[in-house]
């Protein structure tokens, strides 16, 4: 018996298979009927929407008695023409093999109306609703847009490691990686741990970015992208940061500043459109069950050209909002590294439309990027979106070895570390620029989720590895 995706008997061309048995596998979302007839709903992860199977409540009395929502079912069945609305076709059960119950006494999920905090104390089971379905089915059609607008334009995917000894962001925000013994570890003379004794023979952790080793692969193969996952270990309790996020690097020889910015926006726009393209039924339930306005945004910003906005300028809006009455949290002036309700302030109550702020405060921004003839400005760019805040964060980099050094000297970083990359600057260096994009960001924004946790299978913040 040939078994059939749900999908495909949903959206393709099935006329030649009305009338005919057909084999639908899946789990129960509900059940219900009467003495003439019974109805089970079976969704198995293909698509949003499920099928309906109608059986005979005589024949399958046995085993609708141990159908509850949750149980995973093989059905047989004749393929008819859907009485009912709602669907265009239905499975006239022949037989039933019940796979898996699901006891009702105990099986958490039931019908509808659990809270997000709920469903993440069973992120084992949250993936079978209706709503992680939909992100998840999402996540898998962005990254796959993601790896073909860049192959489409002649990126190549480049992968850079995961352990590595050097803090691309400065911000000394790494988890260790170590096989020394944490009870008892080696010690130098001088009292400090010895890392020399360690696995790799030097201090380790997990990569805050790829960044560095990217620019190795741009200064050879012109144009390459990084996409695998990021750790940080900034206690940040918030709805936007993870311990361990998904991010998106491509590097490119030979772009400065506008073009930077304008690949930026091109890549943004390409995924909204292709979310609005390929993920319909899935948007349609989003914007039904969780932001109402989530399809038109998602559109406007298909439609709109992004601000570009120097840093200085942003701060004097920003000053004139405060003169003018408007109260934030936290002071403003230039040289502050901007917090989430200024970005957002500029964003949705001023432009109203996503910004791309340039030029910012070298203090503020990493040691790497390319210093502006001002002496007090970097060639840094945030890509500031709507609820979101910074979805991405790039530069042109610091081509002049000269430049280069001297940053790396009055920011105290460990030369002995550094030489590899300086290397790029001392054999053929070039202008070259990039960015990084949060996958989980752009997430929340494509599906409308209010938390970054609910957009990643298994969520890693300060104290939460379940799962
Ligand atoms: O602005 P960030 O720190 O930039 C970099 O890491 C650069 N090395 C990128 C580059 O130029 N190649 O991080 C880039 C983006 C942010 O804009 C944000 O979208 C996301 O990564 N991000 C996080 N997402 C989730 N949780 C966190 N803790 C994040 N930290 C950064
Ligand atoms: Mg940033």
């Amino acid at each position: 018996m040939k078994h059939y995706e749900i999908k495909y008997l949903l959206k393709e061309d099935v006329s030649a298979l009305i009338g005919t048995t057909v084999c639908v596998k899946g789990w129960v979302r509900t059940k219900r009927g009467g003495k003439s007839v019974a109805f089970i709903a079976l969704n198995d992860g293909s698509i949003i929407h499920n099928i309906q199977v109608v059986a005979d409540p005589v024949k399958f009395e046995d085993v609708l008695r141990r159908i509850t929502t949750g149980a995973c079912l093989c059905v047989e069945g004749r393929l008819v023409e859907s009485q009912g609305s709602g669907q265009a076709v239905e499975l006239q059960a022949e037989k039933i093999v019940l796979y898996g119950e699901a006891d009702p006494e105990t099986y958490p999920l039931q019908k509808k109306g659990h809270s997000m905090e709920f469903l993440r104390e069973i992120g084992h089971l949250r993936l079978r609703t209706n709503t992680f379905g939909a992100v998840m089915r999402m996540r898998h059609e962005m990254a796959y847009a993601i790896h073909t607008f860049f192959h489409e334009r002649g990126f190549f995917y480049f992968h850079t490691p995961l352990i590595t000894a050097s803090d691309c962001e400065g911000a000394g925000e790494m988890f260790h990686v170590s096989t020394l013994d944490p009870e008892n570890p080696p010690r130098t003379p001088d009292g400090k741990i010895d890392w020399e004794q360690d696995f790799f023979g030097k201090f380790t952790a997990l990569t805050v970015s790829g960044q560095l080793e990217g620019e190795l692969g741009a200064t050879s193969l012109g144009k390459i992208y990084t996409f695998g996952p990021t750790f940080r270990a900034e206690n940040s309790n918030t709805p936007r940061h993870l311990a361990e996020f998904w991010m998106i690097e491509p590097e490119m020889a030979f772009y400065d500043l506008d073009s930077l910015t304008a690949l930026e926006e091109e890549f943004i726009k390409y995924l909204v459109r292709w979310a609005l393209d390929h993920c319909a039924d899935d948007l349609e339930f989003l914007n039904k069950m969780i932001e109402n306005s989530l399809i038109e945004r998602l559109r406007s910003v298909v439609d709109t050209d992004f601000v570009r906005l120097p840093y200085t300028e942003g701060i004097r809006i920003l000053e004139e909002a405060v003169a003018g009455g408007h109260k934030f949290e936290f002071p403003v002036s230039w040289g502050v590294d901007l917090a989430s309700e200024h970005e957002r302030y500029l964003v949705e109550h001023h432009f109203k439309k996503p910004v791309i702020m340039v030029d910012y405060p070298k203090e503020i921004k990493a040691f790497y990027m390319k210093q502006n003839a001002d002496g007090r400005t970097v060639q840094g760019t945030d890509v500031l979106f709507p609820q979101i805040g910074e979805i991405i964060g790039g530069s042109v980099r610091e081509e002049s070895y000269d430049k280069l050094l001297t940053r790396i000297n009055e920011l105290g970083i460990p030369m002995k570390d550094m030489w590899w990359y300086l290397d790029t600057r001392r054999y053929g260096s070039c202008p070259h620029a990039g960015f990084g994009l949060g996958f989980e960001r752009l997430m929340l924004f494509v599906t409308g989720m209010a938390n970054i946790r609910d957009v990643i299978p298994f969520p890693r913040t300060p104290h939460s590895a379940e799962f």
